[in-house]
């Protein structure tokens, strides 16, 4: 097939390939820890040279995919990606040990995937449109501009001796510097692991401790709905704590002078003397691509490990067809690059599909409740992606803020992060969309990579049932188990959702710990994914998400996990109790609710409260700061001294009819104990 493109490719492939082979010589793969010999299974077939992905009948792609999915899967990546040495194995998994592992032998490059490839073809094309925090303001990146940053910032970084495998924090807002930093890692092999600008200094040094970081990227100050923020103080008070780190390469967001340490490093300038030319390094399907840290039920974050090809595959992948993104339209998902979202379709799915990419720097209500129909306006926005608690505060605005733009660019609509409402959908599809745009309610994780459940791609004309993710994506297997671990067969049943087979955007492991991987997600139900999530299948046999099983709370789509929020708490030295339970919250969707007990009756509570809340600032991030706290005597315990949550949450939820079984409890009377409490509590506060 002649077409330009491929003969580009080709020339590229030749030229990678020419440097690979001078690479190979120069390192070996270290066998990484998930690594073990295990009972593999193997999906690879033949593959067909020709990939027949969505074409023709959806149900028929989508039975094959699950059927086969090795060969579906690796004939897709042969054709979507640009290779230097093609896979020879689609894929190898063992769901017990955890291993999973996609395209092996083959060898390529994000960065050139998502950069280089397009430069080729339509270099101005407009890779990025930073929609900066004052309206009016933005500014387009070319994909050749694109390139000449990536190129130059991975120059730097090898200058100051970041070079593959290396990890590297990203600590920014959204900007384009941030997604050249991302590409620049991905160029040379390093590992990036960007931590959300919101995170305070304690978590940034306890994510760059744990994956030891050799640098951070960050920006002199960040702004945001017309504020300032800090960042380079959050990160200098940070990396006191972090002897890895080498280097902290500054970024000038504002004019502002930053104070300079001894580590510290200014990334344009140095940017200015590197050369705009950048040899890739070629990577093995399998090397780390990023990493991001996620909360778990348990105290301690998870570094969420994605890899090269399969993650890339399955992110372009997912944008190209649940969104129906055709070329020249303009992708505006307004997620945050700190959060998966941003990856998969902020930056990855986006730029590999040769997309132009939006990069939204404001919030939802700066200056006003119109702020992004007004960009959709001016932008011209045709896919619009965001998360239902964004929806919810700006309903509550009226539909004028909406209706006084012109959305008639708008295609498609998302909406991700947590269950979404009806009355957010109805909004959503009628207001903004005007009853004329797809919407769709788009379920996935972190460690999914890319979207799982969404109502589309699908027939043409297919339905679309309000308020629910719908279908699975091709080659996602959805499963409802029971809880003895069997599994649900039909229509109309809710359980334990589960994925029965690999797909290429799993996680491939927990950052330096794949024993907690087996753990948290093939343990439950031996064999089979466990998302942590319950799911009702429909009667039609749609998949509706009904919210976490395990003791993860969900504070405007992000995730927290209880126990993160009780450790920082209890680290308070009059406290030597705490139980974080979440309670349903019309705007964020979840909020958490903060039971604590006091060492002695000397602690003032209000002193304590107020102290507390400092706490989880400053170790966790302000958005995990309990909406409210309570100072009771004693929490509900089983006989054992374990917190029933699940009592406090019933009286908190007003289910105080219904508290289950308490044959465990300890000692009963500690229900009206802190229903009294309770009741007391609501009276100082009529919002709750
Ligand atoms: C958890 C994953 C996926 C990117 C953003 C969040 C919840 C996500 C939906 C949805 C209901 C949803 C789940 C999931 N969730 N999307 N459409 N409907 N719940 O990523 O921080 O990894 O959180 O968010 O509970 O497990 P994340």
């Amino acid at each position: 097939m002649a077409t330009p493109r491929a003969g580009a490719a080709a020339a590229l492939g030749h030229l990678l390939s020419a440097l690979s082979r001078q690479q190979q010589r120069l390192w070996s793969r270290p066998s990484a820890p998930w690594e073990r010999p295990s009972s593999i299974r193997l999906l690879s077939g033949t593959a067909q040279a020709s990939a027949p992905f969505l074409r023709g009948n959806y149900r028929e792609v989508c039975e094959r995919a699950a059927r086969e999915p090795g060969p579906f899967w690796g004939a897709l990546a042969r054709e979507a990606l640009l290779w230097d040495t093609p896979h020879h194995t689609d894929c190898e998994w063992d769901f017990v040990q955890g291993r999973i592992r996609w395209f092996l032998g083959g060898r390529l490059n994000v960065a050139v995937n998502c950069l280089d490839q397009h430069v080729q073809h339509y270099p101005d094309r407009v890779a990025l449109i930073w929609e900066k925090d004052e309206p009016g303001t933005e500014e387009k990146v070319s994909y050749r501009e694109l390139l000449d940053m990536t190129c130059r910032l991975a120059n730097t970084l090898k200058r100051n001796g970041i070079k593959k495998e290396d990890r590297v924090a990203i600590y920014m807002p959204v900007s384009p510097l941030a997604v050249a930093a991302m590409l620049a890692c991905a160029r040379i092999g390093a590992i990036h692991t960007v931590v959300f600008a919101g995170f305070s200094a304690e978590s940034l040094a306890g994510r760059i401790n744990d994956s030891e970081c050799k640098a951070v990227i960050t920006c002199n100050q960040g702004v945001r709905g017309g504020r300032v923020i800090e960042l380079k103080k959050t990160v200098d008070e940070a990396v006191k704590n972090c002897p890895s780190v080498k280097c902290v390469f500054v970024t000038q967001r504002t004019t502002n002078k930053i104070h300079t340490g001894s580590r510290d490093i200014l990334l344009e300038e140095e940017m200015a003397k590197e050369s705009s030319v950048c040899t890739p390094e070629i990577m093995d399907s399998e090397d780390m691509l990023f990493m991001l840290y996620t909360s778990g039920s348990t105290g301690k974050p998870k570094g969420i490990v994605h890899t090269q090809a399969g993650y890339l595959l399955y992110a372009a992948l997912t944008h190209k067809h649940v969104f129906d993104y055709k070329q020249d339209d303009i992708f505006g998902c307004v997620a945050d690059i700190g959060w998966i979202t941003g990856h998969s379709y902020v930056v990855y799915g986006p730029l590999c599909n040769g997309s132009t990419t939006v990069l939204f720097e404001s919030t939802p209500i700066y200056p006003n409740p119109g702020r992004y129909w007004e960009t959709v306006e001016r932008l011209k926005i045709n896919q619009f992606y965001c998360a239902p608690t964004a929806l919810r505060l700006l309903l509550k605005y009226g539909d004028e803020f909406v209706k006084k733009y012109d959305r008639s660019s708008l295609t498609t609509l998302g909406s991700v992060g947590e269950p979404i409402n009806h009355e957010a959908w109805q909004w959503f599809y009628n207001v903004v969309g005007d009853g004329r745009c797809t919407l769709v309610d788009t379920w996935w994780q972190t460690e999914t990579g890319g979207i799982c459940i969404a109502p589309r791609p699908s027939e043409k004309g297919a339905e679309i049932v309000p308020a629910i993710a719908m279908r699975p994506f091709c080659g996602i297997t959805p499963v409802l188990m029971d809880e003895k671990g069997k599994i649900l067969e039909g229509n109309d049943v809710s359980g334990a959702l589960c994925i029965a087979q690999p797909w290429p955007g799993i996680a491939r492991t927990i950052y330096g710990d794949h024993e907690r991987f087996i753990e948290a997600y093939f343990k439950a139900y031996p064999g089979y994914y466990f998302t942590g999530d319950g799911a009702y299948r429909t009667k039609k046999g749609y998949y509706q998400i009904t919210g976490r099983m395990d003791d993860v709370l969900n504070i405007s789509g992000h995730r927290l996990g209880t126990a993160e929020i009780e450790d920082a708490m209890d680290e308070h030295p009059a406290v030597p109790e705490t139980a974080v339970i979440s309670y349903p919250h019309d705007v964020k969707g979840e909020a958490a609710f903060a039971f604590v007990v006091l060492k002695d009756d000397t602690a003032h509570p209000e002193t304590v409260t107020k102290e507390l809340r400092a706490i989880v600032a400053s170790k966790i991030a302000k958005y995990a700061v309990p909406d409210h706290v309570l100072v009771v005597k004693r929490l509900p315990k089983t006989r054992s001294g374990k917190i029933m949550r699940r009592l406090l949450q019933r009286i908190v939820t007003g289910n105080v009819n219904d508290m289950g079984d308490i044959t465990t409890l300890d000692d009963s009377s500690v229900i009206t104990e802190i229903l009294d409490a309770y009741e007391e509590y609501k009276i100082k506060h009529p919002t709750l």
